[in-house]
């Protein structure tokens, strides 16, 4: 991406947990343009939950329709803030895909913080094992590269309300739209 401008799209990502759906939906009402959430999208589309196309088509299923999903809402015309599921960075073209449209936010949130957010969700198939917390460290370990490759900007810890991290990316951005200028 050459520069970031008041009309750049806005992605986040991050683990289960990080919260990019409630800080997205408040960066979108502030910037007063329309959020997207990759997997309500997926959803939307199949017309069925996550889990049960986890159950149906595999991890690998998923997958695709992610890739499909994301190869759409990174192009949109206008300005959004898109949420993307915390598995999207695995995949290279999503990960070029997202860094080469918008201004890519990474929410780094410790495991044990996911852990305490996510331990009574059923929705969120990867985490339906006996152990959620030390999947959370394997996925974080894997992962946490990939995300920071990806991001222009890492909001590091997570522990403060999703208003105060919603005010500290609205001041990020704009002042990488002023640098960009
Ligand atoms: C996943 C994260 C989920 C969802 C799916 C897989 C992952 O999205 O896409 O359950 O691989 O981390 P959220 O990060 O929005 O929970």
């Amino acid at each position: 991406m050459t520069g970031v401008k008041e009309d750049t799209h806005i992605f986040l990502v991050g683990l289960m947990g990080s919260g990019k759906t409630t800080v997205g939906r408040q960066l979108a009402k502030r910037l007063e343009r329309p959020f997207l959430d990759s997997d309500h999208e997926i959803e939307a589309r199949t017309g069925v939950r996550v889990p049960t196309i986890f159950e149906i088509e595999g991890e690998a299923g998923f997958r695709r329709r992610e890739a499909q999903v994301i190869a759409e809402l990174t192009r949109q015309d206008t300005p959004v803030v898109l949420a993307t599921g915390g598995g999207a960075v695995l995949d290279a073209e999503n990960r070029r895909l997202l860094r080469e449209n918008g201004w890519v936010v990474y929410l780094n949130v410790p495991p044990s913080l996911l852990w305490e957010r996510t331990r009574h969700d059923r929705n969120r198939p990867l985490l339906q094992v006996e152990d959620p917390l030390a999947r959370l460290e394997a996925l974080y370990a894997a992962r946490n590269p990939l995300y920071r490759e990806s991001a222009h900007f890492v909001a590091e810890g997570g522990n403060f309300p999703p208003s105060a991290l919603c005010q500290l990316l609205l001041k990020e951005f704009a002042k990488t739209c002023v640098l960009s200028m």
